[in-house]
């Protein structure tokens, strides 16, 4: 869950490497480094640190490194603590070798014991510094020979950059199971994690598949595999601009990705909507009416905040299609005998395309027989790639690590495909017509929901000082009392649990003090007097309550300590709306207290480990 970054061509290398060494921090910032060849010094140049790159950056400056070829990496640590030491770029016993590598060497114990038989001085916690080592030890002649070598050795995933002080303006790239792609410039090449790290530079660019070698010259490239047969791989054009990977005046990416989701929500519903049918086109998903007839039974797989959109989806699908749906975290369903059932279409939801656990539960339940498809928001990434087809958000790069704006258009994208498959299953046209306009009416509605802003901020000076939450709904507002909690836990570092409100009284209300705020998602829908009910066993405790409910509801007066009234809509879409104030709620209460927002403790926007 690291960000790699590579360059080699007629230009000084180090500004181009921490410039997109910035872009990519949301992968990870616990420490960062760079390796330069053929500058000013016969050999290798390495600079790194623990901490931020605005500090490497600062290294760089008080000791200036030139070549015009170099590797670069933003660490979030897996194997050793974020040290200087366990920085990469990794080197080998003669410092002639340099790598940049992201994902987990799961064989490294083993090669270490095998590395330092052999004599090899190893001197980090990292897993990553037996690969430095192990080319080194290969017999190869050319760099990439010697790095195909070495990884036969290797148990695990990577996606890695190497260059050599003995070929200078080299660069060899691998990649298994983490992402890895090319920048195809004018008379100049670049590596990348992502492509936000080189869209200053080039929008073509070459993503890398699972066992790929690619070598990189100032002249030119070449991908072969690990048969160094020659591989050939499309060059795609980046869709998205600069813009939308800049703060734009906002504080921060993630109060600026939460106030974009009118237009988000748009554009995941742009071209979708068929209203005299009332239904939805979804071309993406490459699947016959006949196929999609077929489906006996939906398993969602994702991970965080995807599962959690898994979980309204269920909901809505059910209610819509009449279609039975689990929802599974990935991680666990990777590892379960798959069942293999006839009928079955796995979804897996995923806003960077690159989770290791969702990709690895979709390969599962595929080689189970499974169809599988993807919700995903990266373009070109590993599950968009390998699903069967899928249905991509177009909303834009996420780069705030709290996930927000995928969320809710995760759900519209799951509305979506509900209303295709219950109009399919005998839906009527009437509720389908219904839903399509209700959905177009959804961006104005957005907008009229961000505008508590400063309601939900005065809420947040009250709490911001709290040590628990509770968060709890029923129904679809059960899944957006866990994303509520999450969003909270993941950015102000405070203990926050979601609960299904029916559930508190089977144990969590002993918590409910003066001290525990409880967060209520209580749109007016079939189930709200029951929520009601709810909230008077807290306020019978002493708790004090946060209610996010309907516009022009006035029940709740003296029930609840706090209200915030998003717009009316059909209550299976609620979720889109509820889910807003609570976002801004982690927002707030996180900024008085001072965190990161964007780049909270311990986190890292994509993880592509397991
Ligand atoms: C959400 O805010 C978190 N960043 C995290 O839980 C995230 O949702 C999870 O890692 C899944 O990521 P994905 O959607 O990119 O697969």
């Amino acid at each position: 869950m690291c960000g790699i970054v590579g360059y080699t061509g007629h230009r000084d290398a180090a500004p181009l490497l921490l410039e997109g060494l910035q872009r990519l921090e949301y992968r990870g910032y616990d420490s960062a480094g760079l390796a330069l060849v053929g500058g000013n010094r016969d050999g290798l140049v390495v600079r790194k640190l623990a901490g931020r790159v605005a500090g490497l950056v600062g290294q760089v400056a008080g000791e200036p490194v030139v070549g015009n070829t170099g590797i670069a990496h933003t660490r979030w640590a897996t194997h050793g603590a974020p040290t200087q030491g366990n920085a990469h770029p990794h080197v080998d016993c003669d410092r002639r070798i340099a790598l940049v590598h992201n994902g987990i060497i799961e064989n490294a114990d083993v090669l270490r014991a095998a590395l330092e038989q052999a004599g090899h001085r190893l001197t980090t916690e990292t897993d990553t510094e037996t690969l430095a080592h192990l080319i080194e030890d290969a017999k190869a002649d050319s760099l990439e020979e010697r790095v195909i070598a070495a990884l036969e050795h290797v148990d695990g995933t990577y996606g890695l950059a190497v260059v050599s002080a003995d070929e200078p303006g080299k660069i060899v790239v691998a990649r298994r199971g983490s992402p890895v792609l090319l920048g195809i410039g004018n008379g100049e090449l670049f590596v990348a994690s992502d492509a936000s790290a080189i869209l200053e530079h080039t929008r073509s660019v070459v993503y890398l598949n699972d066992g790929d070698i690619a070598v990189l010259t100032p002249t030119g490239y070449h991908i072969v595999d690990s048969e160094s047969h020659v591989q050939v791989r499309a060059v795609d054009d980046v869709a998205w601009d600069l813009e939308a990977i800049e703060l734009g005046g906002y504080p921060h990416f993630m109060l600026k990705e939460i106030c974009e989701q009118p237009e988000t929500v748009r554009s995941t519903l742009r071209g979708r909507l068929l209203f005299e049918q009332g239904c939805a086109r979804l071309n993406g998903l490459n699947l016959a009416p006949q196929a999609l007839a077929e489906i006996r039974r939906i398993v969602i797989v994702a991970c965080g905040t995807s599962w959690h959109a898994g979980l309204v989806g269920r909901h809505i699908i059910e209610a819509l299609a009449r279609l039975p749906v689990v929802v599974e975290y990935a991680s666990e369903y990777r590892y379960r005998p798959q069942l293999g059932l006839p009928g079955t279409l796995t979804l897996a939801i995923s806003q960077s395309g690159e989770t290791a656990d969702t990709l690895e539960a979709m390969r599962a339940a595929r080689a189970a027989g499974s169809r599988v498809l993807g919700i995903v928001n990266v373009v070109g990434s590993t599950i968009a790639r390998e699903a069967e087809g899928g249905i991509y958000l177009h909303a834009g790069p996420e780069i705030g690590v709290a996930s927000t704006k995928a969320f809710t258009s995760q759900i519209v994208a799951l509305t979506l495909l509900a209303l295709l498959l219950g109009r399919q299953r005998g839906l009527s046209l009437e509720v389908g017509q219904d839903l399509a306009c209700r959905l177009a009416q959804l961006p104005g509605l957005v907008d009229r929901t961000l505008a508590l802003e400063p309601q939900v901020k005065a809420i947040a000076q009250e709490f911001a000082d709290a040590r628990n939450f509770l968060y709890l709904g029923r129904g679809v507002s059960f899944p957006v009392a866990l994303e509520g909690a999450l969003k909270l836990k993941e950015i102000s570092y405070i203990h926050a649990e979601g609960y299904p409100a029916a559930e508190m009284k089977h144990g969590p209300i002993a918590l409910i003090d003066a001290d525990m705020p409880a967060v209520f998602v209580a749109p007016r829908d079939d189930v709200y007097q029951k929520v009601v009910s709810n909230m008077q066993e807290v306020k019978a405790r002493g708790g004090r309550i946060v209610a996010v409910t309907t516009e022009g509801n006035g029940e709740l007066r003296g029930v609840v300590d706090y209200q915030l009234q998003v717009p009316a809509t059909a209550p299976l879409l609620s979720a889109i709306l509820t889910a807003i104030p609570l976002q801004l709620l982690a927002y707030h209460i996180a900024v008085l207290r001072g965190c990161d927002v964007d780049r909270p403790r311990n986190l890292a926007k994509s993880v592509t480990v397991e």
